[in-house]
């Protein structure tokens, strides 16, 4: 596999960043994952955008303008000759000295490399959906920005298979927030129920292109939060993220949602969504 560090494309065994990078050292980074299927990037603009952000508000500059990036993804894309996957692209704020104060002077490390997965988009659990368990919320309170401080919702997914599970929804004040790395949705009498944006959850770019999606299909919309109580009692439930893209949620603590089958709703929004993304 070739990947980028820092402006060289290397085989992966030679990429190397240092010990002293503050990534790796205080997760001081941000990351973007943009899926690729057929060869053709899905949504690279939504991901561009959110990264400029995330970095913003971390008071990073951006270390490559937009159009430096895309060509880094497409490059990636040939060299790998990659068909169905994803990029990851990680920004840290760079080696330093370790102290908490921010560098003036270190230059951002920035790395992508891809990861091949073929068939993504006829992933066969999209046809039996997953289950879903509930833990507390106890990230930080800035949600919004995509960093790689990715502790707890890899704990969470954990405690999820440890339950027998695929995923944990997140649950603060009462109310789910977003998956471990996802964002959450609930159907009832054909209405799309997802939390609305704010600091509490990341603002997920396929979450941005399934609401479209569903007013255009003039699927009824409300963004609010709701509790796991209603969604039990929801008719369906799904997820949607840049690899996942919209899949069908069945069970939640243990109980089956309708008749425990993939909900019409979820179905429909894949299909359009997967067919205007490729
Ligand atoms: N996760 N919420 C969280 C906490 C996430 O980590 C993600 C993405 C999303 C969905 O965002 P998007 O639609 O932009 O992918 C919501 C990525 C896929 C990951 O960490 O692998």
């Amino acid at each position: 596999r070739t990947v980028y560090v820092n402006g060289d494309y290397l085989p992966e065994e030679e990429a190397k960043v240092s010990i002293f990078d503050r990534g790796f050292l205080m997760a001081d980074g941000v990351y973007e994952v943009t899926s690729v299927l057929g060869g053709k990037l899905i949504d690279f603009a939504g991901h561009a955008r959110r990264l400029a952000r995330s970095l913003n508000e971390l008071d990073m500059k951006a270390p490559l303008t937009e159009d430096e990036l895309l060509e880094i993804h497409r490059e990636l894309v040939a060299r790998n000759e990659l068909v169905d996957g994803m990029i990851y692209l990680q920004v840290t704020r760079g080696a330093a000295d370790r102290d908490f104060a921010f560098p003036v002077d270190a230059e951002p490390t920035v790395v992508l490399f891809t990861q091949s997965k073929p068939g993504l988009a006829d992933n066969p659990v999209a046809k039996t959906g997953i289950k879903v368990i509930s833990i507390p919320d106890i990230r930080w309170g800035r949600r919004d920005i995509k960093t790689v401080q990715l502790l707890y919702p890899s704990m969470g997914k954990m405690m999820a298979k440890k339950a027998g599970a695929d995923d944990a929804w997140l649950v603060e004040d009462g109310k789910v927030t977003e998956g471990t790395s996802n964002n959450a949705y609930i159907v009832k009498g054909g209405k799309i129920i997802t939390r609305q944006l704010g600091n509490e959850i990341l603002h997920g770019i396929t979450r941005a292109a399934v609401l479209r999606c569903a007013r255009e299909a003039q699927m009824e919309v409300e963004e609010r939060a709701f509790t796991i109580e209603e969604a039990q009692a929801a008719d369906e439930a799904f997820i949607t993220s840049a690899s996942a893209f919209v899949m069908p949620v069945v069970e939640i603590d243990g109980a089956t949602l309708g008749d425990g089958k993939p909900g019409r709703v979820a179905a429909r929004l894949r299909e359009i969504y997967l067919d205007e993304m490729r």
